[in-house]
């Protein structure tokens, strides 16, 4: 995808940076989104109240069965002043302690529950439930801190909370326990009523957080407990192979109506709940199933920045090409959860889509088209850039807090409150300001300008809702917290790996967070690129993103690996457009055009082997004739350096030639001894790596032995002469062949004189992770950030391809070099051992691997087997001949695999032995690494 529009977004993603220079104050943006919210408010109140909601354009109030009904939209409402009750809370994080007592006056006298109204269970649980219960904590806190305030309050907003939570019960009684959907304030379950069938994985998931603060301030123990029931139920309702819930199911029976799978509308707040009944309740059991859900998740939904609904049984397959506004949440929850560096990507792609067009669309397509053009001022990307700073302090977040302010107060602010926007590409309005501007748009961006110290309580110490209402940590396992043996907070500690230590989810300690700026602010840059290139890909008619991820074809066949009679082979080159003639003296002619390839994928793959093929009957043309000085660069593709400058030094007369593979990226780390004559000891830092050493002590190719034992993918020479330098245009020098040396080195080797390789060390010094690339031309910028991206998440590199199984499965492999690493478990079986142990252990590994890998036919199955064996009983120390390179890698060309499961290794216990592949002349040798 390396066009002329590639590069020309490439130059934009490196010069345009929103401007930080200007020090924010947030005194005065706090000041603003409080005028925000008194406008908004003071409109509802003095123009509204107390009908539900406030109508910003016409000045007054929608009232049910009054103003002109708009369908379902409607069940939000029911008489009760739902913008009020879903605003206290809010008076009170403002400080605005006269207007809250005043409020929950009118709130006792006014606002009752009992009108003649059908209504959401979901909606009156979060907005009204949610409402009261917050703002009953809130007075009760109020009021011990200022005795003269609040004097004749005496629980009569949880009394009225515990009214409408006793309406809501007779919706739960469903056979499966999951709520209708919808309920009469005043008759209940009516006839009519109880004939719905279907309801949203969100709808019956989102009751759990305010029916049970209900259960434990009234000591009711009914409300959690139907709540549960139904938690419980979705669970298992859940797909137990993908672990994804579908969008809509029947409340009796459990079955799927909508098996699509998404995070956003629909099913968003049951997985929000899922984690936050954790943070909440500490029921550790809620934590077990948000990781599970979190997981499947990231596997099948999450494709970088993009997210892309997939069908719940069978997650390979995208159900539609855009995403809704409601997962902008997703953010916020990945900090709670602890995954702040994807927390930053995802919300960096929001933010790239309203950079676009102003506002979050209700609805954009993957290559940020808007595809439903409405905003209704909604709060969740607000919330995720409020989790985001919290967890961060990273000032990035108050300048784009500040940006959707200025966008609310330039294009939806009016005189009577704010308009929700009918289509943001017009800027026309509609007649509606929902509750939840109030009571989480502006509260958010309130808290984002706000020190928490500056609040009357830490927020840290509750819960926010799905509609930001507080519930008391205090709530869950009051007898723990009391004995202080479970001390949970909002935000948990970031990027910690083991679910286990969430348990006990410590204080945060935003000092001590992984996440640095100019890590996130990478992070960030890159979303950018990657997200340029995808839309590159799509706007030329291109494949979905979830066609490029992990689909068939599995992967793009290699140069070496082409044979001209394998029909497969073939078909894959019409495929990426290439042509094939035989010409009349038997040679191949291959031309190719990109317009012929069946995607923009395939073209650029066509393109790529067409350029693969040339360096390689290049380098069979010159193989035989005498070694020349081949000129090579490194190249250092990390930030600031981005490839520049280019190092030149000269390749190696012995290992892999590089030129056949175009490029050698990876991180490059410096051995211990850093002359690598000896056993490298710092082995572990330098697998899967460019293993850094220095000239001197011993003949180069021992250097290769040593790094290449410990699993180094190259090595990097440094001359020890302190004031050597490339001069010239071509090399003087290069590393020789050792005369009667074997040829058993399969990594590439560069080396450097000092100067250039002293800019490598002051890099390795400087940044954690230095990342090189080895080619024989320099790439151009635009190719080294290509470059960087087609290795995944920066800082985060796969040593080995994206869909291969993770390290520590049992198989890793790379056709791009290419190299296979085996992880193999012996348990204690050794040389030593019994020949049939031998035999046993080898077979039980082809066993469970036969469950997770699939070949293209049995043929390919056989030679993929055949090779295992080798490379196993090889570890072993027995005597095996090496197998064939082109048989592997056909085979493993065909190979798809699944995620293996943990219980496998039950069954295959005992210490990895990591065995590691590497192509030599027309064989696959494998040897153990040590460790
Ligand atoms: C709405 O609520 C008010 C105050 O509780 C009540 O007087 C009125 O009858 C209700 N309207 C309907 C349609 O139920
Ligand atoms: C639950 O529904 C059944 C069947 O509709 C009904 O007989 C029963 O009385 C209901 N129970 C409650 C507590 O509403």
């Amino acid at each position: 995808m390396f066009n002329t529009r590639w590069k020309v977004f490439i130059f934009l993603a490196l010069c345009y940076r929103i401007s930080h220079g200007e020090e924010l104050d947030k005194k005065k943006l706090q000041k603003e989104a409080y005028d925000m919210f008194m406008h908004g408010y003071n409109s509802y109140m003095n123009y509204a109240f107390p009908a539900d909601e406030l109508m910003p354009l016409s000045c007054k109030g929608r009232i049910r069965g009054v103003t002109p009904s708009r369908g379902d939209v409607d069940d939000v409402l029911g008489n009760f002043s739902v913008t009020l009750l879903d605003s206290l809370d809010t008076l009170v994080v403002m400080n605005e302690l006269d207007e809250f007592e005043k409020a929950i006056d009118l709130v006792i006298k006014h606002v009752r529950f009992d009108s003649d109204h059908v209504v959401s269970v979901f909606e009156t649980n979060i907005r009204v439930l949610g409402g009261l219960i917050s703002a009953h904590v809130l007075a009760e806190l109020v009021k011990e801190k200022y005795p003269n305030r609040l004097t004749t309050y005496d629980n009569q907003l949880l009394k009225m909370a515990t009214e409408v939570g006793n309406r809501l019960l007779p919706a739960f009684n469903t056979t499966s326990g999951l709520p209708f959907s919808r309920i009469n304030l005043k008759h209940g379950m009516q006839d009519h009523l109880k004939r719905q069938k279907d309801t949203c994985t969100a709808c019956g998931g989102t009751m759990i957080l305010e029916f049970a603060a209900l259960t434990s301030l009234t000591g009711d123990p009914i409300y959690e407990k139907k709540a549960r029931k139904a938690m419980d139920f979705l669970w298992q309702q859940r797909h137990r192979s993908s672990d994804l819930m579908g969008t809509v199911l029947n409340v009796h029976s459990g079955d799927w109506t909508r098996r699509e799978s998404g995070i956003g509308a629909g099913i968003d707040s049951y997985y929000e709940y899922t984690l936050k009944a954790y943070i909440l309740l500490g029921d550790e059991s809620y934590l077990d199933r948000f990781n599970k859900h979190y997981e499947a998740i990231k596997r099948y939904i999450n494709k970088g920045p993009i997210f892309v609904d997939v069908h719940m049984h069978r997650p390979t397959v995208a159900t539609r090409g855009f995403m809704d506004s409601l997962l902008a949440f997703w953010p916020g929850l990945q900090v709670l959860k602890g995954d702040v560096k994807e927390a930053i990507e995802m919300h960096e792609m929001l933010f790239q889509v309203i950079q676009k067009h102003k506002f979050l669309p209700e609805a954009f397509t993957h290559d940020f088209q808007v595809h439903w053009a409405e905003h209704p001022i909604r709060p969740e990307f607000v919330e995720s850039t409020y989790f985001l700073y919290r967890a961060t302090k990273d000032p990035h977040y108050l300048h784009v807090a500040k940006q959707i302010m200025d966008s609310i107060n330039k294009y939806v602010k009016v005189p009577c409150g704010f308009a929700a926007l009918k289509d943001i590409r017009t800027m026309v309005k509609e007649d509606q300001m929902e509750s939840f501007v109030l009571s989480e748009t502006f509260k958010y961006l309130y808290m984002i300008f706000t020190d928490p110290e500056d609040l009357m309580f830490d927020p840290d110490h509750y819960v926010l809702t799905t509609e930001a209402h507080f519930l008391p940590l205090s709530i869950g396992h009051k007898e723990k917290i009391e004995n202080k043996i479970n001390p949970r907070r909002m935000i948990l500690r970031a990027d910690e790996p083991q679910q286990k230590n969430y348990v006990c989810a410590n204080p945060i300690d935003f000092t001590k967070l992984p996440t640095e700026r100019e890590e996130a602010q990478l992070i960030r840059e890159r979303t950018k690129i990657m997200l340029g290139e995808l839309r590159n890909g799509a706007s030329a008619g291109g494949a979905a993103p979830g066609n490029m991820i992990c689909e068939s074809p599995a992967d793009r066949i290699r140069a070496w690996a082409f044979s001209s009679s394998n029909q497969e082979h073939v078909k894959q080159l019409v495929m990426m457009g290439i042509e094939l003639i035989t010409l009349s003296d038997g040679r191949l002619h291959l031309s190719h055009k990109s317009v012929n390839a069946a995607s923009p994928l395939y073209a650029r793959w066509g393109m790529e082997f067409m350029e693969e093929m040339q360096h390689y009957v290049e380098q069979l043309d010159k193989s035989g004739g005498t070694p020349e000085h081949t000129q090579q660069f490194v190249q250092i593709l990390n930030r600031p350096y981005y490839g520049k400058p280019y190092l030149r030094g000269s390749a190696a007369q012995f290992g892999r030639d590089i030129a056949a593979t175009k490029a050698l990226v990876g991180r490059a780390a410096k051995t211990i001894p850093f002359r690598a004559c000896d056993k490298i000891l710092n082995a572990d830092q330098v697998v899967g790596k460019i293993a850094v050493v220095e000239r001197s002590d011993c003949v180069f190719q021992d250097k290769a032995r040593f790094v290449q034992q410990a699993g180094a993918i190259g090595m990097v020479v440094i001359d020890h002469e302190s004031n050597s330098q490339y001069v010239g245009d071509r090399p003087t020098f290069s590393m020789a062949v050792d005369k009667d040396g074997k040829d058993d080195i399969g990594i590439p080797s560069i080396f450097l004189f000092r100067a250039e390789g002293d800019h490598l060390l002051r890099s390795l010094k400087m940044h954690s992770e230095t990342v090189i690339s080895i080619s024989s031309h320099h790439l151009s910028i635009e190719n080294t950030i290509g470059r960087l991206l087609r290795y995944g998440k920066m800082f985060k590199f796969p040593e080995y391809p994206q869909c291969s199984l993770r390290d520590g499965d049992i198989i890793l492999h790379n056709l791009d070099y290419p190299e296979v690493i085996l992880n193999l478990r012996f348990n204690g079986i050794n040389q030593d051992s019994d020949p049939r142990l031998h035999q046993e252990i080898v077979e039980r590994h082809v066993t469970e691997l036969q469950k997770y890998l699939e070949f293209k036919d049995a043929d390919y199955a056989f030679q993929f087997y055949e090779f295992f064996r080798t490379a196993a009983y090889g570890a072993l120390d027995l005597n095996v001949e090496n197998s064939k390179l082109l048989t592997v890698i056909s085979a493993l060309s065909t190979l798809k695999t699944k995620p293996i499961p943990p219980s496998v290794f039950a069954r295959l216990p005992g210490e990895i032995t990591k065995v590691r592949c590497i192509p030599r002349g027309e064989e696959m040798p494998c040897v153990r690494l040590s460790t």
